[in-house]
């Protein structure tokens, strides 16, 4: 009796994900290399489709699964956030829905802590005058910057990611406000020397804003222009969690008003669209999304997504679903 293997979507070549190995258990679509799959081919690829491994580009919503047919059981994303999936639908479906958690949580928070500093000490600023060949000699009102030791860092979204940011700024002699859906258990509040405080609250006092919320009607444009008032305009904002959090529109505003003082920023509202009022704002350090750009991480994601798929394929409990 001939067995076929399931049918398995890639939706991008992506490290850590070994199409070879796969093509052992399952029947896979991939684009070619360096190609993201466009939608309309994506759509062409999954009916018949057991699994779909995809990334924060695709969006996975309830016509994507029409077409893929009842036999889709699993989609498992490369990243952390999911909100570019119907996780709702997909479990009204008995489709599983898996993320790449963990693997990501230190260089992502490496990564918002750079921003932090960057924005502080007006990194990028600096460095666009240097290269444009307009670096006169030291100056003693050059690029000031506002200091990050010593000052208050409030983390918005006090999850992995917010935890590890807590963490590195201890070295710089921090004081650490949150503010999360819940407050933390009183032992994790003193592991990590934070307290909780409420959002205007936060937003009032702290030097530093970092968001690390997940992108949910609860926090769509949290950030909004009456909130980014409430900070002081010696602070600095950064965000690394999804563009959306932020109204754009309002921050570039903000920023050319002198309301706060700087911007780390890695995600924007339409990537890969940016704001164009951010894009001519100085103090906004600007990255395109590289959050979990390490090598190393973005292997770890490919292997910890590829065994998701595998497991729902097999029937046993994946690594890390979120339905
Ligand atoms: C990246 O933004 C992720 O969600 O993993």
């Amino acid at each position: 009796m001939v067995v076929s293997l399931p049918k398995v979507v890639v939706t991008r070549r992506l490290p850590g994900v070994s199409l070879p190995s796969l093509a052992k258990l399952a029947a896979v679509a991939a684009p070619p290399p360096d190609s993201p799959m466009p939608r309309d081919e994506l759509l062409r690829q999954v009916p018949g489709a057991a699994g779909i491994l995809c990334t924060l580009a695709d969006r996975i919503d309830s016509s994507l699964m029409d077409a893929a047919g009842p036999g889709l059981k699993a989609v498992s994303n490369y990243g952390v956030g999911v909100n570019n999936i119907d996780v709702a639908e997909a479990g009204r479906r008995a489709i599983r829905v898996c993320n790449t958690p963990d693997v990501l949580t230190q260089a992502t928070s490496d990564l918002g802590f750079a921003l932090l500093l960057a924005a502080a000490r007006r990194l990028s600023e600096a460095e666009r005058v240097l290269r444009a060949g307009k670096f006169t000699g030291w100056e003693p009102w050059g690029f000031l910057g506002v200091p990050v030791y010593g000052g208050t860092l409030g983390i918005v979204g006090m999850g992995k990611i917010g935890s590890a940011i807590a963490a590195r700024a201890t070295g710089f002699g921090m004081r650490v406000l949150y503010h999360n859906r819940r407050p933390l258990s009183p032992d994790r509040e003193r592991a990590l020397r934070a307290e909780y405080r409420g959002l205007d609250d936060l937003l009032a006092v702290s030097d530093f804003v970092v968001l690390c919320v997940p992108l949910t009607p609860e926090t769509r444009r949290l950030m909004n222009a009456e909130r980014l008032g409430r900070m002081k305009p010696t602070a600095v904002l950064v965000n690394v969690s999804r563009g959306e959090v932020v109204d754009e529109g309002a921050l570039a505003k903000a920023l050319s008003e002198g309301r706060i003082f700087a911007a780390g920023i890695d995600v924007y509202e339409k990537e890969p669209a940016v704001h164009p009022d951010l894009m001519a704002a100085p103090k906004a350090v600007l990255l395109p999304h590289v959050g979990s750009a390490t090598g190393e991480t973005r292997e770890r994601m490919g292997r910890l997504a590829t065994e998701n798929l595998l497991a729902v394929l097999a029937g046993t409990e994946p690594p890390c679903a979120v339905n």
